[in-house]
């Protein structure tokens, strides 16, 4: 038999989640939670708690719980799971306002020597132990944003009458280049990848539907070890029949600012407990990104010392440089045929061109959007998978879309890391995913 104590019934009107707590200010609630730290000096008891809505303070005193309690609750160690009674009371000084006045306190678990202590660890002490490190205040603060930036993609697209279409993620092909494809063995049968992008699937997607938008995990088996760069990522990639590249830009950067949005509406006390300061976001919401085209990109780079050919693609040095043009995010567009994938529409007065922008984050974090009108003339697409020596038969589903009906469509890509790590002030990515997977970390 388990000794575990008597737990309160699921429909105890005292139940409270600590997130609730300013709302019930005079209450008797009951909290059910974990310890992460304890002071105690004499007869009282400072308890810090949490319970996965919140952090707060329980205050425990001898001649409230007596002598039995007050010895048992000055023995919880660190992450031992409680359930604590008590009043809510207002406390100005607290960061959520309130603080419990606790009658009782009933130890559930022990933490059982917790391994992650109130002192400084290194990241890889922290990183095998990511199973833990999420119940700490970093974390929690990151991933609150990261599920309100996933419920505010859904509506955004929802808003505007796209359908949420998933792209499988098997596929028989590459779609942006073949140096960091993950290859699966299928039973010995014909090659098959992780999918680096939905975006062809989405392509059929849009001239069924008109307009859609994947939103899923993306694969890509980069071998050098940036903070920039996962194997596992989430993007997001919306595809329109119709859609110009003027239009293209404006749908980017009216969901890049719908998200900073809706992160500043509603995480404005995760973004504090960060320490981040919200200037940046508040800047993206009102919109109004800078526009550069390649070339004057490249004469920007030029003054800051850095020259590179016409054609080059940019490293992180130069993203941080184009990056730092301005307070929101900024566009290049116009870029080199030749420096991009095979499916890009070229412009009619200058095919060394094509109809495309990347799109850079302030403050150092690099590319968040890649995007671009496709081609849809079936010849020239056939001619391009040609000279990009792609495997024409597996093209030939795709090849289909130009054959019948063809309209020009256009999309993009948007790393939903790369968004959130420069929204919460994250120093890598591997800080704002659950699980990071990485080239030197498989494990938990
Ligand atoms: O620029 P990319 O390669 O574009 C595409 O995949 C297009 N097919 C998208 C489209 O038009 N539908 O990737 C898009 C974005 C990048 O801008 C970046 O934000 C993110 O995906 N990204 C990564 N994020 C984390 N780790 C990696 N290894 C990433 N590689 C790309
Ligand atoms: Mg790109």
């Amino acid at each position: 038999m388990s000794d575990v104590p008597a737990l309160p019934d699921a429909d105890d009107p005292r139940l409270a989640r600590i997130a609730d707590l300013p709302d019930r200010v005079g209450e008797a609630v009951l909290l059910r939670g974990w310890v992460t730290g304890l002071r105690s000096s004499g007869k009282i008891a400072f308890v810090q708690l949490r319970d996965g809505s919140g952090f707060v303070q329980a205050v425990v005193t001898k001649d409230g719980v007596g002598d039995d309690a007050f010895d048992a609750v000055r023995e919880l160690d660190q992450e031992a799971a409680v359930v604590v009674s008590g009043t809510v009371k207002d406390d100005p000084r607290a960061p959520s306002g309130v603080e419990l006045n606790a009658d009782g306190l009933t130890a559930v678990a022990p933490g059982r020597s917790y391994p992650i202590t109130p002192k400084e660890h290194g990241v890889d002490f922290l990183a095998e132990r990511r199973h833990l490190h999420l119940r700490h205040r970093t974390p929690f603060a990151i991933l609150r944003i990261r599920d309100t930036m996933e419920r505010a993609v859904h509506d955004f697209f929802r808003e505007r009458g796209f359908l949420r279409f998933d792209a499988p993620f098997f596929m028989p092909t590459a779609v942006e280049g073949t140096t960091n494809l993950f290859e699966i063995d299928l039973f010995g049968e014909d090659a098959a990848y992780l999918s680096q992008s939905g975006q062809l699937y989405a392509e059929a997607g849009a001239l069924a539907f008109g307009a859609v938008y994947t939103f899923g995990p993306t694969f890509r088996a980069e071998k050098s070890k940036t903070r920039r760069h996962l194997l596992e990522f989430w993007m997001v990639e919306p595809e329109v029949a119709w859609l110009d590249h003027d239009g293209n830009v404006a749908l980017q950067e009216a969901f890049v600012a719908y998200l900073a949005g809706r992160v500043l509406e509603e995480r404005r006390d995760e973004l504090a407990m960060l320490e981040r300061d919200p200037a940046p976001l508040e800047a993206t919401a009102s919109g109004g990104f800078l526009r550069l085209t390649y070339d004057e990109a490249l004469a920007k780079l030029a003054e800051a010392g850095h020259d590179l050919a016409w054609g080059d693609d940019f490293g992180a040095p130069h993203e941080t440089v184009l990056g730092s043009l301005s307070d929101r995010p900024v566009f290049v567009e116009a870029w080199p045929t030749k420096a991009k994938a095979f499916y890009m529409e070229p412009y009619p007065d200058d095919p060394t061109r094509v109809k495309n922008a990347d799109l850079i984050a302030p403050e150092g974090y690099g590319e968040i959007i890649g995007g671009s009108e496709r081609i849809h003339d079936l010849a020239l697409l056939e001619e391009r998978i040609r000279e990009h020596a792609l495997p024409a038969e597996a093209f030939q589903w795709y090849l289909d879309l130009r054959r019948h009906g063809s309209v020009p469509h256009a999309g993009f890509g948007m790393g939903l890391e790369r968004v959130l790590a420069w929204f919460t002030g994250a120093h890598h990515l591997r800080d704002v995913v659950p699980f990071p997977r990485m080239l030197t970390r498989m494990y938990p």
